[in-house]
């Protein structure tokens, strides 16, 4: 069946599907409820119960077009055998690059999250489409190699360095990434988001080599077995998007909050309202809104912020921007 959302990846709606990115989360006071039966955030996300209770929570409340699993980019690594753990106010922490990471038991150890998409897909409206997701192989190795740190441009200097470790890791990650798509898509999602939300770092010389071609061969792969299947990237900062989006064969892009979204690419568009704005509210995000709407008009397009919703987010605003978006 083809969703509402689905039918933007096609034609120009008068009204645009919208979600959120990380809407799911800390800005809903039934997520941080929740969030509190667990101590530790990578067993919530391992929790089928807990996992697909939050998935569903923004889509009861706000009825957005479609659901987006809740799990991290970051289960990746941990499945490839990387120790991660969540330090609260700092972020991710991920443990020694030690030389037996293997993608022997990645999908052994995510079973929970296929087990989640199960859930979700018998308890979500047919009529909304079920998002799953995966880092970019480029934004999973800054945190595999640096999460200590935050320094990407030391993992750019670390892969210059140290190119056969860094060609093997990536090969590890693509190819667990491949298989873990693969395995939501047959679990009951019917779109796929890729987050590479550190290619700003990468220099135009390793563009390539480092997100375009590791991007491809996941995009052909999943398309080569689901032809159905739609998938939106989220490159945020690559610059080039056009060559971007022709290389890869995605079918959407999503757009951050500091570019124009006045493009054409022929490509569904999505994004690019400022978290900081949805914070704010009031008449400055409303002429912002009214702006990406105007220069969105017949185009594809799905409505979304620029990057993740903040946790200190007024659900009053949210509430706001949904009426200002169906009008
Ligand atoms: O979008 C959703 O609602 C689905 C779930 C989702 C989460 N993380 C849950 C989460 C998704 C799609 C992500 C993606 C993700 N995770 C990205 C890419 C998007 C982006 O924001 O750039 C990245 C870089 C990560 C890695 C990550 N996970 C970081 C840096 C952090 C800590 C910072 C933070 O936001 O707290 C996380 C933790 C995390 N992932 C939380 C949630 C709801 C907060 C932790 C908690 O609730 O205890």
């Amino acid at each position: 069946m083809t969703t509402y959302f689905k039918s933007a990846f096609d034609v120009p709606l008068r009204i645009p599907p919208m979600w959120l990115m990380r809407q799911a989360g800390r800005y809903l006071p039934e997520y941080r409820n929740l969030r509190a039966k667990s101590k530790s955030f990578v067993d919530f996300c391992l929790s089928p119960d807990l996992a697909a209770e939050a998935t569903l929570q923004p889509i009861k409340r706000f009825d957005f077009d479609a659901a987006i699993l809740f799990s991290d980019i970051l289960m990746i690594p941990y499945s490839l055998g990387q120790d991660l753990w969540f330090v609260e106010g700092e972020g991710p922490k991920l443990g020694e690059l030690h030389e037996n990471l293997s993608t022997l038991f990645v999908l052994e150890k995510l079973k929970p999250v296929f087990e989640t998409i199960c859930r979700v897909r018998q308890e979500l409206p047919p009529e909304k489409s079920f998002i799953g997701f995966a880092g970019g192989v480029w934004t999973v190795l800054c945190y595999m190699i640096a999460s200590d740190s935050k320094d990407w441009h030391g993992v750019v200097l670390w892969a210059q360095e140290n190119q056969q470790k860094f060609n093997a890791l990536q090969e590890l990650v693509c190819h667990a990434t491949i298989a873990y798509l693969d395995k939501q898509i047959e679990s009951g999602v019917d779109v796929i988001q890729i987050f590479d939300s550190w290619c700003s770092v990468v220099p135009e010389k390793f563009q390539e080599k480092w997100v375009i071609e590791p991007t491809y061969r996941i995009v052909s792969f999943l398309k080569a077995k689901y032809p159905g299947i739609k998938i939106i990237a989220f490159p945020k900062g690559f610059g080039n998007l056009e060559k971007y989006v022709l290389e890869t064969g995605i079918d959407g892009i999503s757009i951050d909050y500091m570019q124009n979204i006045d493009l054409d690419l022929p490509v569904v568009l999505q994004g690019n309202l400022s978290p900081e704005l949805l914070v704010k509210g009031g008449d400055e995000m409303e002429k912002s809104v009214h702006d990406i709407l105007e220069k969105t008009k017949n185009k594809r397009f799905i409505f979304n912020l620029g990057h993740g919703i903040l946790p200190h987010t007024p659900i009053e605003n949210v509430e706001k921007l949904i009426k200002l978006v169906r009008g």
